[in-house]
């Protein structure tokens, strides 16, 4: 993380990034957390999904994704992509000077407390699965526990369609979460922010023994004390404005990211990536 750099610092935004919508839920609960915190958020719809892209591409898309938020002057950077969490981190890490989190640790982290009986599921882009980078932050943060990690690239798509009840979805939960409910695990974490609009039907398909996981509130409390640590928040009065800023359509954006954000999206800026 790099150094706090003035009081001037705490009126910056907090820039947050997905390849899509999807980090519009890691964005929900940080509102819902840091209130008086403004977000500059930039969904890169345009190259959604990374997904099933090789590393190098995804640390190249991520890449031109920071320089715009830091453009803004963001005081802090939210990886709220899973995908690009597991493969860019450690080189966002090294090359900024803001302070970076991932979705990876705070998740990993809830899915150990939530799991009783040390027996814990993993669900993601194929991407983030095959990167193994839960698995090895579980092994880490729960030595004794026994992973199992499987992708549900279904999943994002049905998201993205708002198709998140029904027939179609549960059938498609039922294929993919059998093996999880199965094998018994007691929590299940959702490594893929497209996937908490599932977790209705997710949380039906794996019954009432399975905790399922969602890694957003975890994030959105790391923020708030990596802010306190650095003495960077912003003043309480402060209104929290969010400001979205897409590379595809802006209209379909604000049009399926309320379901994402849970209120209404009213302006949304285009940007040239
Ligand atoms: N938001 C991405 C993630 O959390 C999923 C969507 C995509 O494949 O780009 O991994």
């Amino acid at each position: 993380m790099g150094p706090a750099r003035g009081p001037e610092e705490s009126a910056a935004s907090l820039g947050v990034f997905d390849s899509g919508v999807g980090g519009l839920t890691v964005v929900r609960a940080l509102r819902h957390h840091l209130p008086s915190e403004d977000i500059v958020y930039l969904g890169d719809t345009a190259r959604l999904p990374y997904g099933n892209k090789s590393p190098e591409t995804v640390i190249r898309y991520t890449r031109a994704c920071v320089s715009v938020l830091l453009e803004r002057g963001i005081k802090l950077l939210v990886v709220a992509c899973n995908t690009a969490t597991a493969h860019a981190l450690p080189t966002l890490e090294k090359e900024l000077d803001v302070p970076v989190i991932g979705v990876l640790e705070p998740g990993a982290r809830a899915a150990a407390a939530h799991s009783h009986h040390g027996h814990i599921g993993v669900i993601g882009t194929r991407g983030t699965i095959a990167s193994g980078v839960y698995q090895q932050a579980l092994a880490r943060l729960a030595p004794h526990a026994r992973v199992l990690a499987r992708p549900c690239p279904l999943f994002v798509p049905l998201a993205e369609e708002g198709w998140i009840e029904g027939p179609v979805p549960e059938q498609i939960a039922e294929h993919y979460l059998a093996e999880f409910r199965e094998a018994g695990v007691d929590s299940l974490l959702l490594a893929c922010t497209h996937y908490p609009l599932l977790i209705n039907t997710i949380s039906r398909v794996m019954g009432p023994k399975v905790t399922v996981v969602d890694s957003a509130d975890a994030t959105a409390e790391t923020v708030a004390d990596a802010l306190d640590r650095l003495h960077t928040r912003a003043a309480p009065g402060n209104l929290g404005a969010l400001t979205c800023m897409v590379s595809d359509s802006p209209d379909r954006f604000a049009e399926t990211g309320r379901a994402f954000l849970g209120e209404a999206i009213t302006h949304v800026e285009w940007v040239d990536l």
